[in-house]
């Protein structure tokens, strides 16, 4: 058939659909190669421009990055084994031993024990975490040495929603590169790169995939200068994604704008009802007003996922366990994004530095699978009664 409208001016469901697929007649989606060689007839063709070698990638490794690409508005981008490893990527490229690195204080904790712990301590690099809300304040932490800036916006346990474009404007004034781990967005929520972020990491373990059964990262370059540095750094530490992983993160991202709107809006419901809850403080969820950086969100993102957290009337642990064991549509896990619904209490997870985390009582984070939302309630109401009753 035919191609109609030009493609820049679709919308990002109708990019996910129509990139990466083969342009050849026959299947649909691009096939699943499992290769580490590949062999040619003759030396020349060998060392020429094609593939040499599985571990680089194959066609659904360029297919997933090129989806991912035209959601993002990237140069180019690059897949990795887990989110994780997109998101440290960065902090490997651009921090060098005697720099000086940025990193919000609200960033996903293993992101921040490799800051701290490997470059801090084995890497001589000086790693400063910064209060999430400093906006244009970055620009009096810059220093000559200052290489890289890492936000992560909302944070995935405390959920501060960052200042990202004035954030990264102070860090192009001074040629610092930025990163961000942008998963709570998945890509899809907000465009970091027209944001002004060089680096949109997420991981594809969560939304993208959707389904709770593979690892996958991505990191999307906003030039390929930049695509071209992070490359080096994966291909030299053998980083490598199976065909199998890919192509299921690839089946994951087909579905992913009507599963996240699924998500966002069962978040939603939900979030409002426990917000009418007397047990429950405050919802800290950014698309409700009641969040401190709801102006921000609705100025960046266009919409919502469904992972937000809830502080409780203060309670003791056993209280709080109680309820979440109580809950019958909620797993107890430390993941998000897929179709199930999850809850954990995330006081024991989170490190702060820069700035307390202060709350009037215990933190309940919920992930709202896709699950209806009604059934969901009426779980959390009896599970609330389990918290009141211990
Ligand atoms: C915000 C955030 N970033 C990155 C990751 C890491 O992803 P992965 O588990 O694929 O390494 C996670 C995992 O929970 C996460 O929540």
């Amino acid at each position: 058939m035919a191609a109609s409208g030009d493609p820049k001016h679709r919308k990002d469901a109708t990019r996910i659909a129509h990139t990466g697929r083969p342009a050849e007649d026959g299947p649909v989606n691009p096939p699943i190669e499992r290769a580490s060689t590949f062999v040619y007839a003759n030396s020349g063709t060998l060392y020429g421009k094609g593939r040499r070698y599985g571990r680089m990638g194959v066609t659904v490794h360029d297919a997933l990055g090129e989806t991912l690409s035209a959601i993002q508005g990237a140069a180019r981008t690059l897949i990795t084994s887990s989110g994780l490893s997109a998101c440290v990527a960065p902090f490997r490229a651009c921090a060098q031993p005697g720099s000086h690195v940025l990193v919000t204080d609200s960033i996903y904790g293993p992101t921040r024990d490799f800051a701290s712990r490997f470059l801090g301590k084995e890497r001589n690099v000086e790693v400063e975490f910064y209060d999430p809300r400093i906006g244009a304040g970055i620009a009096d932490l810059i220093r000559e040495e200052t290489a890289l800036i890492a936000l992560e916006s909302p944070g995935s346990l405390t959920f501060e929603v960052q200042d990202v474009p004035a954030i990264t404007a102070a860090a192009r004034a001074r040629g610092v590169k930025t990163m961000i781990d942008d998963t709570w967005s998945a890509g899809l929520l907000s465009k970091p790169i027209d944001l002004g972020v060089d680096m949109a990491c997420q991981a594809l373990t969560k939304y993208v995939s959707g389904g709770s059964d593979v690892f996958g990262g991505a990191i999307c370059c906003a030039d390929e200068k930049t695509a071209a540095q992070i490359e080096g750094v994966i291909r030299i530490s053998g980083e490598s994604v199976s065909p199998d992983s890919a192509a299921l993160a690839l089946r994951g991202l087909r579905s992913l704008a009507a599963r996240l709107k699924w998500h966002g809006e069962a978040g939603l419901k939900v979030a409002q009802f426990l917000e009418g809850r007397p047990e429950i403080v405050r919802l800290i969820h950014p698309a409700l007003p009641s969040h401190p950086d709801h102006e921000i969100w609705k100025r960046d993102f266009n919409g919502t996922a469904g992972l937000f957290g809830a502080i409780l009337k203060p309670a003791s642990d056993e209280a709080v366990n109680a309820f979440i064991d109580a809950l019958e549509l909620f797993g107890c896990g430390f993941s998000w994004g897929g179709f199930e619904s999850l809850a954990i209490h995330c006081d024991p997870q989170i490190q702060r530095t820069a700035v307390p985390w202060t709350a009037e009582g215990p933190l309940v984070r919920f992930q709202i699978g896709l699950e209806d939302p009604d059934d969901l309630i009426t779980d959390l109401e009896q599970g609330i009664r389990k918290l009141k009753s211990s």
